[in-house]
């Protein structure tokens, strides 16, 4: 009984380790996750990038709406590039680097946190997780093509 435990145990590690940019979607994937765990205070009552790069001004809590595929790729590929990626971060990347704000909202206990983490990055891309800005900032070089063209994330 054991050793079929043991078994599909191995099968299971492996197809979440298989799986990829290729087969992950939005629709299946992604907004499951963001459902679940963001549309709490990134729903559809929230305003949409333009509304709230507006109003964040005047309003550094406003919480952008993040439940459709456009809005989130706006904090993705354009004019926020890479805020996903930088709110999200486990901190684990870069040397003394810290988690991003948002990255406790990803799962009750770190098993969950990491496993979505991992479906995001996958969805994303290999090598698409960047956290560079449009522009340069600071030591940090602004987005590359390069960087831009592993994007995936297929609706
Ligand atoms: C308890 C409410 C709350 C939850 C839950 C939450 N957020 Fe946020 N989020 C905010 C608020 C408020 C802001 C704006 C203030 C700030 O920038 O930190 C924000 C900002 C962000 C930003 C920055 C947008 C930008 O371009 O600067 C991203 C990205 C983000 N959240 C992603 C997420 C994701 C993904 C989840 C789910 C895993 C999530 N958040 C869960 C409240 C929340």
């Amino acid at each position: 009984m054991r050793i079929w435990t043991m078994i599909f145990g191995l099968f299971a590690v492996a197809a979440t380790a298989t799986a990829s940019a290729q087969d992950l979607t939005w629709r299946k994937d992604i907004q499951p996750i963001m459902t679940a765990k963001c549309a709490g205070c990134h729903g559809a009552n929230q305003p949409g990038f333009d509304e709230w790069n507006v109003k964040r001004v005047n309003d550094k809590s406003l919480a952008p709406r993040l439940d459709t595929y456009a809005f989130f790729m706006n904090h993705v590929v354009w004019p926020e590039t890479g805020a996903i990626m930088r709110r999200l971060d486990d901190g684990k990347g870069a040397a003394g680097g810290k988690p991003g704000n948002m990255y406790s909202f990803l799962g009750a206990d770190d098993a969950e946190r990491a496993k979505n983490l991992q479906t995001l990055k996958a969805w994303l891309g290999e090598g698409a997780w960047n956290l560079n800005r449009w522009q340069k900032r600071g030591d940090t070089p602004g987005i590359s093509k390069e960087q831009l063209d592993k994007i995936k994330a297929k609706y």
